[in-house]
């Protein structure tokens, strides 16, 4: 019973799922909160498959105190990894408000109740979005922050000022570029609303005969094939990730601590490397169109990552290929019925 607990926001979304296996993992009790806006409780089945342990669940949302209070009260949280947020760009422009709401509102909510709670340790999912279309590639950390293109992007930003002004609150904030796969055992992944946005789960939607076929974004970019380049990260190694923040985290003495970190592979790859990639590693063809380029994309973003590979003795350690099968595995075991196709 001596395990250290530590909150986590979101915890039955793709990301925040995948670090409760890593948190219960290095010996922490991950407790999960979530109000189950894009997630389900079937998540927790999957977690417990893998780790032979029930979660810790509250059904709730960050916007609320009370439930955030009572879970400070009931368990000894040392930190929040807080992942609650809504992540849609496209909906985002048609629905400002409710991004900065729950993005930012829910952020500054959570931020009151750990302040009133004496808690002061954060772990920030923040996105490389912030970058844009960045000066210098690989970006460093350093790179300046660009005006965001869209209201998610800049909720993302905002976040990041907050806590940096927050001076109380120890931060780890983490840029994650593109976070794809699912576990190795294909209980748990990412459960797309609708038609994919993104490219990995309309990839693995095509190839399950859901989808009829991948149109790629352009291909007259000034790339070595035309198509966008993107740091495409599994999300085990994003997971071990914030593992590696948080013990850095816990560990600081200092007074006044945050601290930004990319968290990418260091490798770009296009479109049509990925298709690629994916046609290897499950010995199924991908039917392509080249379609028209798709407004707001950068041209090519992937991370330096020397920073955090020097300070949180981190780096990823799955290969574009594994991302692809392990994607591939979740798709296969996901019940149809749990797949909202869209129209
Ligand atoms: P996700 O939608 O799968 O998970 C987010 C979870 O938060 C969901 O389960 C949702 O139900 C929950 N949630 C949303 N609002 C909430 C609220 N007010 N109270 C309680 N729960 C709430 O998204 P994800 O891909 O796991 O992303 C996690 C975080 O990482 C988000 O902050 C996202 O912006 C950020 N991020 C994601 C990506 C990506 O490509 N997936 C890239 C960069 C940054
Ligand atoms: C997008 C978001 C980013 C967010 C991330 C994860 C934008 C501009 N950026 O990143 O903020 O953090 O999702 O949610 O929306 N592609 C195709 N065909 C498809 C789908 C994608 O060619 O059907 C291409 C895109 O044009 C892009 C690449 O694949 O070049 C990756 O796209 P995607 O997976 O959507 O990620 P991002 O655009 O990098």
């Amino acid at each position: 019973m001596n395990k250290k607990d530590i909150l986590v926001t979101g915890g039955l979304g793709f990301i925040g799922s995948h670090t409760a296996v890593s948190l219960h993992e290095a010996g922490y009790r991950p407790i999960l909160l979530d109000n189950l806006s894009n997630s389900e409780l079937s998540v927790l089945e999957g977690i417990e498959k893998i780790t032979g342990v029930a979660p810790v669940f509250f059904k709730g949302d960050v916007n609320d105190p009370s439930v955030l209070n009572g879970i400070f009260e009931q368990f000894h949280i040392l930190a929040v990894i807080h992942f609650a947020a809504y992540k849609a760009v496209g909906e985002s422009v048609e629905k400002p408000l409710e991004y900065y709401h729950n993005n930012v509102g829910g952020m500054i909510n959570l931020l009151k109740v750990m302040k009133k709670q004496g808690v002061s340790n954060m772990v920030f999912s923040s996105s490389c979005t912030v970058y844009g279309e960045p000066e210098v590639i690989p970006v460093t950390e350093n790179e300046p922050v660009k005006d965001a293109t869209s209201p998610y992007g800049a909720s993302k930003q905002m976040c990041e000022t907050i806590l940096k002004d927050v001076h109380w609150c120890h931060t780890q904030c983490l840029r994650y570029f593109n976070p794809v796969g699912a576990h190795e055992s294909g209980f748990i992944g990412e459960l797309p609303i609708g038609i994919p946005n993104n490219l990995v789960p309309y990839i693995t939607q095509t190839a399950a005969g859901i989808r009829e076929k991948l149109t790629v974004h352009g291909n007259d970019y000034p790339t070595a094939d035309g198509t966008c380049i993107r740091d495409y990260i599994h999300v085990m190694d994003l997971a071990d990730a914030h593992v590696a923040a948080l013990s850095r985290l816990l560990e600081s003495k200092e007074e006044s601590y945050f601290e930004t970190f990319n968290l990418g592979t260091g490798n770009g790859s296009s479109v049509m490397e990925v298709v690629e990639a994916f046609e290897k590693a499950t010995g199924i063809k991908i039917p392509t169109t080249i379609g028209p380029r798709r407004a707001g994309d950068v041209v090519r973003v992937w991370a330096d990552t020397t920073k955090v590979n020097r300070i949180l003795q981190w780096k990823t350690k799955r290969n574009l290929q594994a991302m692809m099968a392990d994607a591939w595995r979740w798709q296969l075991g996901l019940d149809k019925s749990k797949i909202k196709l869209g129209s």
